[in-house]
C-alpha cells in the first residue's frame, strides 16, 4: 500500500537525524538503504510516507526510525532534567543519539522536576502536544507522594476546596483529589500544571514532599514493566487511554 505523502529520501533521512543530505546520498549509493529488501540508490527519489515504512525500510540493516508524528511514553528516572538547555543529564540522553537531530524535534509534554520520577510523554507532534496540555482537554495527572511529616487529616478538604493559594500567585488552585494511603503516603490528582505544583501545595500546608513520582496521565498508567530510564513508542490504544481518563 502506498498513499502517504511522498518526500525525497535524502530529506526524509536527514530529518530523522541520519546525517547530512550528502552523507545520505553516500549511504544510498553504497547500498545501505533497502526498501522491501531492494537497495534504493537514488537519494533524490521520492518515498511515500506510509505508516508501514519503518517495517519495510532498513538503514545499515536496522529498521528505519519512527516517522515524524511519533509519541513516546518514558519512565523518567530521578536525576535527569526535562529541559533542552540546562547542563547535566537530560531526558533526551535516554533516547538514541540520532534522535537529537530529528526535525521536527521531540519535546517533552510538560515537564517533571529533576527529582521527580515517573510517566513522561514526548512527541514531535505539536497538535497532539497541545491537545494534551490544553486546559480544555482536562487531562488529569496523578502523583504518588511520600511526605516528610505525617498527614494531619485536613489535607483532603483543603486540596479539594478550590481556594488554596500558592505563594506568589494570584489565582487559587483548582480542586485537587488526595487519596491517603497511610500517614506519609498519598496520591494526588491534579487537573492543572503549575510550576512545582505538588511540592508547593504540601509546602503551603506545612509539610514537605520527600519523594514524588507521576504514575498516570489521563487514563494512561505508567506500565509496570517499563523500567526507569526506558521508553516505548505510544500506540493508538495509549493515545485513546490518555484522553479517556
Ligand atoms: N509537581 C511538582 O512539584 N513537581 C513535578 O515534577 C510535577 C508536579
Amino acid at each position: 500500500m502506498s498513499g502517504g505523502k511522498a518526500v525525497r529520501l535524502d530529506k526524509l533521512l536527514a530529518n530523522l537525524g541520519y546525517g547530512s543530505r550528502r552523507e545520505i546520498q553516500a549511504l544510498a549509493r553504497a547500498g545501505a538503504v533497502l526498501l522491501d529488501g531492494v537497495p534504493v540508490r537514488d537519494a533524490a527519489g521520492r518515498i511515500a510516507l506510509d505508516p508501514d515504512l519503518p517495517a519495510r525500510m532498513t538503514i545499515d540493516e536496522a529498521p528505519l526510525d519512527p516517522l515524524p508524528g511519533v509519541a513516546l511514553l518514558l519512565h523518567k528516572p530521578l536525576g535527569v532534567t526535562c529541559s533542552h538547555k540546562e547542563a547535566g543529564s537530560l531526558v533526551y540522553s535516554l533516547l538514541p543519539e540520532r534522535w537529537r537531530y530529528r526535525d521536527p524535534a521531540l519535546s517533552t509534554v510538560g515537564r517533571l522536576d529533576k527529582e521527580t520520577s515517573g510517566l513522561l510523554l514526548l512527541t514531535d507532534d505539536g497538535a497532539l502536544l497541545h491537545r494534551i496540555i490544553s486546559p480544555k482537554a482536562h487531562v488529569a495527572k496523578r502523583y504518588r507522594v511520600t511526605l516528610e511529616r505525617p498527614l494531619t487529616g485536613d489535607e483532603q478538604r483543603v486540596f479539594a476546596s478550590g481556594t488554596l493559594m500558592l505563594e506568589g500567585e494570584e489565582k487559587p488552585l483548582l480542586p485537587a483529589a488526595l487519596e491517603v494511603h497511610d500517614a506519609t503516603h498519598a496520591a494526588l490528582t491534579l487537573s492543572e500544571g503549575r510550576y512545582h505544583q505538588v511540592r508547593r501545595m504540601f509546602a503551603a500546608i506545612g509539610n514537605h514532599v520527600a519523594e514524588l513520582h507521576r504514575d498516570k496521565i489521563g487514563g494512561l498508567e505508567l506500565p509496570d514493566e517499563l523500567q526507569a530510564g526506558s521508553y516505548r513508542i505510544m500506540q493508538d490504544a495509549d493515545i485513546a487511554a490518555l484522553f479517556a481518563g
